[in-house]
């Protein structure tokens, strides 16, 4: 029987210290509520970088120099994502970004398991939209802390109690309003902090890092005289929230039950500062996490951890795929040997990167909590977990069942050699989801039809491959389970014209229609049919 508890050495405690330092984090919004914007005032707040523009330089200088994302440029979206590392206040900060757009909902979902807090950015104007809800549920799968951010304050937007309102309803989430804005667009004031019985002045400004004027004290008569027409509403409103608000739980936001929530303007590079440091007080450093057979903390000295991401195309001049892997537990070091789980065989780690904001740079020291990219020429999939000594294999990275089916049509078909290693290369990369059917037929599966447009043009600019997609009468997916092996068999003579094999090799059941699966499940009551499955 395998051991279900952590080793009882004690933890080395410098290892247990530079965890306890590390905060890793994702932004979480709907498309234009501001998410760019924040992490560069982040970057910029954290002296990452020195001057507003560098996030937004970095992507158009990417879309300048890579081909296949003409189709990021053409739509005006973000299709990559990345990770940034910066150190603030003695502590180092990993932010994950997350593509907001969502036809690639799915690399989404694959960050957010690599995360241990999420800033929700909410536009003030427009409140909960349709992205926001499926990410907050997403979070909601591992209970991740949020952090909730309403921009653009300095922009005529809604009422603060509607919006207030709306979050918890919708988002079934309470809010523990942290800062009060004072008036909006052009006559926004600032914020009051409640905790902190201040006010924070605001100054529209874009280009620098600059400390709000600060005014104490909510009876303070220096407020009368600045904000005449606002104040009084001001502490009528900061009366009626302390009486009726959800007072900060640190437990409560540490459950996922409870965000606390800052207004500002992100543009304005108001409330940012706010944000950084909630995230150095109250979000949590690496925590624990499901190594499969036991619970590994992350101040284990054995290094572990998974492949949550695989991305091409970094960097165009280079043509390589860098598997984004976070760190679990022990420290990594350049040269290190490890085990590769699924593949039962050692590894050697050397060059790991690690991605600062307008670079990659070679990784030095990595404990929980860090982000390194692997070089990776395919041995490599996502959910992989690497190891020192003990067989681990870290939980949750899902894949959905896809909602829309393509068949691949080569229009030369001297290239289907070609064709397959696309694919397959893609699929292991999760750009698309790509079964293989009876006879060697390409199914790919996607949740946006975006994913589609991205992969025709990867075949063609990395394997050479003009393909057509053409739609599929396949209505859903659903990965299969046998309670033995006569009734595996028995199913695949049965259902053989209905089967498929996923990139890492599980069968899957291709339903043409809705009522085609229930007739099938209803047949073969002890087969499991599932509409996600985890990696690894
Ligand atoms: P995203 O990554 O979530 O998609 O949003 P992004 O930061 O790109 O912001 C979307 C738009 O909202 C941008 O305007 C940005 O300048 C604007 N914005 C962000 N924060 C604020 C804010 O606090 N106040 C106001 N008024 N606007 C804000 P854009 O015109 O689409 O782009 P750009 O030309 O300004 O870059």
């Amino acid at each position: 029987m395998s051991d279900t508890s952590p080793p009882d050495t004690p933890f080395p405690p410098e290892l247990l210290r530079d965890v306890e330092r590390r905060r890793t984090f994702g932004i979480i919004s709907h498309p234009d509520a501001g998410k760019t914007t924040l992490t560069e005032k982040l970057l910029l707040f954290g002296g990452a970088i020195q001057l507003a523009g560098t996030v937004k330089a970095r992507k158009s200088a990417r879309h300048a120099t890579s081909d296949w994302m003409e189709v990021e440029k053409q739509r005006g979206i973000s299709v990559t994502s990345s990770v940034m590392q910066f150190d603030y206040a003695g502590h180092t900060i990993n932010l994950l970004d997350t593509p907001g757009h969502q036809d690639f909902s799915e690399d989404t979902y694959r960050v957010l398991t690599a995360v241990d807090a999420a800033v929700m950015v909410i536009d003030a104007a427009k409140g909960v939209e349709a992205q926001t809800i499926k990410l907050l549920e997403v979070c909601r799968l591992r209970n991740t802390p949020i952090i909730t951010f309403v921009n653009k304050m300095d922009r005529e937007v809604r009422e603060t109690f509607d919006l207030l309102q709306e979050i918890e309803e919708v988002l079934k989430i309470d809010c523990a309003p942290i800062t009060w804005p004072i008036g909006m667009g052009k006559t926004f004031r600032g914020v009051y902090h409640l905790l902190e019985d201040r006010v924070l002045r605001f100054a529209a400004g874009e280009e620098k890092r600059s400390e709000a004027e600060v005014i104490k004290g909510i009876a303070n008569a220096q407020l009368d005289e600045l904000f005449p027409l606002e104040v009084e509403k001001l502490r009528e409103e900061v009366e009626l929230i302390q009486g009726a608000s959800h007072p900060f739980s640190l437990g409560d936001f540490l459950a996922g039950k409870q965000t606390p929530v800052f207004f500002g303007s992100g543009i304005n590079n108001f409330g940012v500062q706010e944000i950084l440091q909630a995230l150095l007080d109250w979000a949590p450093p690496p925590q624990p996490r499901d190594g499969g057979t036991r619970l590994v903390m992350p101040a284990e000295a054995p290094f572990s951890g998974f492949v949550f991401k695989i991305q091409a195309n970094m960097d165009p001049k280079h043509r390589d795929r860098i598997a984004f892997f976070r760190i679990c537990s022990g420290r990594y070091s350049s040269g290190m040997k490890v085990k590769h789980v699924r593949m039962g065989r050692e590894m050697k780690l050397a060059n790991a990167l690690t991605f600062m904001a307008n670079e990659r740079v070679l990784m030095e020291d990595g404990v929980a909590g860090d982000i390194i990219g692997i070089h990776n020429h395919g041995q490599l999939h996502i959910g992989d977990t690497l190891t020192e000594g003990e067989n681990l294999g870290y939980k949750g990275i899902p894949y959905f069942s896809p909602e829309m089916f393509s068949a691949a049509r080569l229009r030369d078909p001297l290239k289907a050699k070609q064709l397959q290693k696309g694919l397959q290369e893609l699929g292991e990369e999760g750009a698309i989801q790509v079964f293989e059917q009876e006879g060697g037929n390409m199914l790919l599966g996607a949740v946006g039809q975006l994913q589609f447009e991205v992969v025709a043009q990867r075949l063609k600019d990395e394997y050479k491959v003009d393909a057509i997609f053409e739609s599929a009468e396949i209505h859903t997916a659903r990965w299969l389970t046998f309670p033995d092996d006569l009734t595996r068999r028995n199913f695949e003579r049965e259902q053989g014209m209905r089967l498929g094999k996923d990139v890492d090799g599980n069968p899957v059941y291709l339903a043409t229609s809705r009522y085609n699966l229930e007739v099938t499940r209803e047949k073969w009551p002890k087969v499991g049919f599932h509409a996600t499955r985890e990696h690894g």
